[in-house]
């Protein structure tokens, strides 16, 4: 396969996306309902909203772990509807996901979970310098030899951001990244995710309870019910980033 990740940040357009699931024979639940959405490329926008008004499913939609039933989502010049499963495969690689639990293996190095992604793969890149490069990305330089479990939560969540990172991802995909730390230590890794987007144009979309981790990206998207109800592009914006996707929005 070809290896040439996409360094390109990718613009986001979400048209009229329904995802439902089905609960029995006769009931569905509707995750999101018409939601239409333009991320700008570059852009950090906060994920709002209730459990269950759908910020989980939106970012899944988006980096093509889930088929939307209807409407279509667009990442860069791929409409994913459009893609087979292979190159949806290719699509996720293009995407870098941060959850919650940070979902180290155990067993392996930091170094070693940095790479385990592309483990399948044969690379045309040096596969250790890049584990140290990301590593040292994310402030853990010196500690690719540590086993998660030497490491504090906060540094673990930045060797999940470097695994994450492996394969040059054009839009990093986060759900609620900040969920498991302090509020100190989730304050250092929302600055090291947005410190990644400025510096290599990453779009990035970040679902969070937090207000103070919202309060640090461009724009906010408010959730509920699985349909978008509130949109503002916020102080902290570069004025690069956002622009609205309401209808008649500026
Ligand atoms: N795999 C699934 N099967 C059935 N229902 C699901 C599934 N995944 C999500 N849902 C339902 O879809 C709705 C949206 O879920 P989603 O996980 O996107 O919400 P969320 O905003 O991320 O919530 P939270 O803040 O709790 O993470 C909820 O009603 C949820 O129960
Ligand atoms: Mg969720």
């Amino acid at each position: 396969m070809s290896t040439d990740a996409a360094t390109s940040a990718a613009r986001i357009e979400l048209r009229d996306v329904t995802r439902r699931y089905r609960v029995d024979e006769t009931q569905a639940i509707t995750a999101l309902d018409g939601v239409s959405l333009s991320v700008a490329s570059g852009s950090a926008v906060a994920i709002l909203g209730p459990s269950g008004s759908g910020k989980s499913t939106l970012l899944h939609v988006i980096g093509g772990l889930e088929r939307p039933d209807a409407g279509s989502v667009n990442v860069g010049d791929r409409e994913l509807s459009s893609l087979s499963g292979r190159e949806l495969a290719a699509h996720r690689r293009r995407v870098g996901f941060v959850f919650q639990q940070f979902n180290l293996l155990p067993a392996l190095t930091a170094a070693d979970n940095v790479l385990a992604p592309v483990l399948p793969f044969r690379v045309d890149f040096d596969a250790g310098a890049r584990a140290r490069r990301l590593l040292d990305a994310v402030g853990l330089a010196g500690r690719e030899n540590s086993l998660p479990s030497r490491l504090s939560g906060g540094q673990q969540q930045r060797v999940a951001i470097a695994r994450a990172l492996v394969w040059e991802p054009a839009v990093i995909l986060a759900d609620e990244p900040t969920g498991n730390l302090d509020s100190r230590t989730g304050g250092e890794i929302i600055e090291l995710i947005l410190s990644l987007r400025d510096r290599r144009g990453t779009t990035v979309l970040i679902a969070t309870h937090d207000p103070e981790v919202a309060g640090r990206c461009d724009r906010l998207v408010q959730l509920a019910d699985g349909r978008v109800v509130g949109d503002v592009v916020t102080s902290a914006s570069h004025g690069v980033a956002s622009e609205i996707a309401t209808p008649g929005g500026s």
